[in-house]
């Protein structure tokens, strides 16, 4: 099936989307981006994903590049363009093509906003999350801003090379404290031996994961002892449960940090109630 893929203003097929060289998400990671699921052909709780863009681009101090209800018409419009009835749109947006210059273009420029669809199978989340993950620990080596999902992704993106190196799925990040952040792309959580949900707090130092948000409601709403504070590698070590959230992979179950094997290696049954929670619970357009 042919891609098509959504490139300042046009879309076009996908292998001949591209942008300038000197656009400055290419040039700096000025730019910041979007995952958001495709099921059954809609967007999943693309209200949160659009409050957390403009979010982003206040951050970095860009404007929306089109009224929210402008982009969730091109968002919609590349999914049907590519008949996705599972699967994931990115969406990304930088400031723009400039002659390279650290500081912001003087005369402005206007941004620069491509989207594109990776259609997935149906089932490919619940697949792996039947059996669980391995991750392993690094050290936190990311600035102190990833609460802004800014494309530049370097850190991250060598942790999860050291994941696939080490057999992991992936990497979660240990802060100078010895508190567990996040992973390299997706918020991590434990489950203690009390049956307390726990998973690090929004405010600093970690993005604000829109299944994180989704889950901490659900929980909250279900009853559940639920606790937004960092967490130790020793108490991972020790958790009943654990298990990471991402629009990519909503409740994955981990059955293994570094060494130590979790919950005798089995996938947790809180985590997969969450799981299946999470499937009815959440926001279509
Ligand atoms: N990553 N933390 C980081 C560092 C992430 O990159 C992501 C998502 C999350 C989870 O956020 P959410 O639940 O909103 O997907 C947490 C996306 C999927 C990615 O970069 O592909």
């Amino acid at each position: 099936m042919t891609r098509i893929a959504y490139v300042n203003g046009a879309y076009v097929h996908h292998r001949d989307g591209c942008v300038h060289i000197e656009d400055r998400g290419y040039q700096f990671s000025d730019g910041v981006y979007e995952v958001i699921e495709i099921y059954k052909g809609k967007l999943v709780e693309e209200r949160r994903h659009m409050q957390r863009l403009e979010r982003s681009l206040r951050e970095i101090r860009m404007a929306i590049p089109m009224s929210a209800a402008a982009l969730g018409h091109v968002l919609r419009e590349t999914v049907r363009r590519n008949r996705a009835r599972y699967g994931f749109v990115y969406l990304q947006v930088s400031r723009g093509v400039a002659p390279r210059d650290h500081g912001f273009p003087q005369n402005g420029c206007d941004p620069a906003v491509v989207v594109t669809v990776r259609p997935k199978n149906k089932d490919h989340a619940r697949t792996a999350a039947a059996t669980g993950i391995k991750v392993i620990t690094v050290p936190e080596t990311r600035w102190k801003r990833p609460d802004i999902k800014s494309v530049s992704l370097l850190a991250n993106v060598l942790a999860r090379q050291q994941a696939g190196q080490a057999g992991a799925k992936e990497a979660w990040f240990v802060d100078e404290n010895g508190f567990i952040t996040e992973g390299a792309a997706a918020n991590a959580w434990i489950i203690d031996n009390g049956g307390a949900l726990i998973t690090h707090p929004a405010q600093q130092g970690i993005l604000h994961g829109i299944t994180r948000a989704v889950l901490l409601d659900l929980a909250r709403r279900e009853g559940m002892s639920v606790e937004e504070r960092p967490f130790t590698l020793k108490e991972a070590y020790e958790a009943r449960e654990a298990f990471l959230t991402a629009t990519t992979s909503v409740v994955m179950p981990v059955v293994q940090i570094d060494e130590r094997i979790i919950a005798n290696g089995e996938i947790g049954s809180i985590a997969g109630r969450l799981g299946a929670l999470f499937a009815d619970a959440v926001e279509l357009s």
